[in-house]
């Protein structure tokens, strides 16, 4: 049989054709916009996500025996607000997970609520990209729309309901809307009030590898599928991600890096960091984990390489950059092009290079974007040591992970060993892989993330290479806090 994964992403919605064996058959993805309304806003319109969902599937699928395909299942962006009225209609583009427009919201939840009563709630605090302050926001900036509000969903929710026909989440996705309960995995009532809407707006909550249902039949015929083909409920790209690198059950960890970047830390057991620094989120494995996002992360480089360097060769851009200059770079990169998430929790934050002098190269600074990047990811890395979690072996996926260079940049900077796996097509690999397990064919996610998951090759640090980025952290660190002040009156 064949499983169709999908990965619907913030630049793009990527999807591959998964055979029972775990291998992929074919890979295809299709390109939509993103807007940016105002400086720091990010909308997509769900209507472009579904069509190019609808004809990457029929480019996936053709030549293929049809009557084979008996799973699907997604991994989608996380934190979107998509809003439907009683037509099924799309209110308004929905809000993305990197929007920094809630900056009231927030700091009303977290200050005014208070962080104890929303951790206690939902094991997390507010931060910008999170559901429930657009909820908030849209409740007083749009007070029509909010009237109309008849489901509330995330984009991948909104993919598998116009599927399916079943206005679902999982809890993986769920976890990121400060709506939930993650802990005993419901709505909580609390925040819902506190949102001002009711639950029968909120989907119905499934495990991550649970079918939700079939296709609907109008859909079946329009993709030349069979009805009876499985929609998993999937899970935030993040959860696929980690499913689709075996990071699974306890203590494994993995560094995604996409437009956003993570660090996803397994966990059998609920936990909270104290600082709330770190998201606390149920897992699609069944269990929970911890995890820290940045907002730019491969983003950053692409950022640099196309729109100011103008060009799209990256690796010839890398090329320059030898072992004995890992380490010894003087100029740093702030990666904050869309304000900060983790650990800063910081909307004003801005990029900014510091520390040029007339020797130095455009590698230079291209070097520093990738260290601004591992430094980012670092800080986070560094609240989990801080609460006594020992990582010291990561796996890698996301565009940025393609990279030679930038694997051994994450390597010494953050001393790790990291492990390269056979497939780095995160989110789509762990979407099939959930939806194979929603067909039945495996008893748990851990089972097949076991016999399909391969590393092919480890990243070892090298000690000298640690300490000298090791001095070069502790710059980067002091360079945020000195310049946290001026970014507003930068701003504007
Ligand atoms: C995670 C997050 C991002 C998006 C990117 O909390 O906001 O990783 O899911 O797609």
């Amino acid at each position: 049989m064949l499983y169709i994964g999908i990965d619907l992403g913030t630049s793009a919605v990527k999807l591959l054709l998964m055979n029972g064996e775990g291998a992929i058959e074919r890979i295809v993805s299709r390109e939509y916009p993103l807007s940016f309304p105002h400086p720091g806003w990010s909308e997509q319109e769900p209507a472009d996500w579904l069509r190019e969902t609808k004809a990457g599937i029929l480019e996936l699928t053709e030549g293929f025996d049809k009557s084979q395909i008996a799973g699907i299942g997604a991994g989608g962006q996380m934190h979107g607000l998509v809003v439907l009225d009683e037509n099924d209609q799309v209110i308004r583009p929905a809000i993305l997970w990197n929007d920094g427009r809630t900056s009231e919201e927030v700091d009303y939840l977290n200050n005014v609520i208070g962080k104890d009563k929303l951790s206690l709630y939902t094991a997390n605090i507010a931060f910008a990209g999170f559901t429930a302050p657009k909820v908030l926001w849209m409740k007083k900036h749009e007070p029509e729309n909010f009237a109309r509000i008849s489901k509330i969903m995330l984009p991948k929710d909104y993919i598998n309901y116009m599927l399916s026909g079943v206005h679902c989440t999982d809890v993986s996705d769920a976890s990121g809307m400060l709506l939930f309960d993650v802990e005993h995995k419901c709505w909580s009532k609390e925040m819902l009030d506190i949102c001002g809407i009711s639950e029968d707006v909120m989907p119905k909550i499934f495990e991550s590898a649970q079918a939700v249902g079939t296709l609907r039949p109008e859909i079946a015929e329009e993709l030349g599928l069979p009805e009876n083909v499985i929609v998993a409920a999937g899970a935030g790209d993040n959860a696929a991600a980690a499913v689709g690198t075996g990071t699974v059950g306890d203590g494994a960890c993995n560094i995604s890096l996409g437009t956003s970047g993570t660090i996803f830390v397994s966990s059998r057991t609920f936990g909270v960091d104290k600082q709330n620094g770190l998201h606390s989120f149920a897992h699609a494995d069944g269990n929970y984990h911890l995890m820290g996002c940045m907002l730019s992360a491969a983003s950053c480089n692409k950022w640099w390489m196309d729109e100011i360097i103008g060009t799209k060769d990256y690796a010839a851009q890398q090329a320059a950059i030898t072992d004995n200059k890992l380490g010894t770079n003087h100029v740093f990169f702030l990666p904050y092009l869309m304000g900060e998430r983790s650990p800063i929790n910081d909307t004003d934050a801005r990029s900014c290079f510091i520390g040029m002098t007339m020797d130095n190269t455009r590698s230079d600074l291209t070097q520093a974007v990738l260290e601004g990047v591992a430094f980012g990811i670092r800080d986070s890395l560094e609240v989990a040591r801080n609460q006594g979690i020992n990582i010291t072996r990561s796996r890698i996926c996301g565009g940025g992970a393609k990279s030679p260079l930038w694997r051994k940049i994450f390597a010494n900077v953050c001393n790790l060993d990291i492990e390269v796996i056979e497939s780095e097509e995160g989110p789509g690999y762990g979407g099939a892989m959930l939806a194979m397990v929603a067909c039945g064919e495996y008893g748990s996610v851990e089972e097949i993330a076991k016999k399909f998951v391969k590393v092919v090759d480890v990243v070892k640090p090298d000690p000298e290479i640690v300490a000298r980025y090791e001095e070069r952290y502790q710059v980067f660190h002091r360079i945020y806090p000195a310049l946290k002040g001026l970014f507003p009156a930068i701003n504007g």
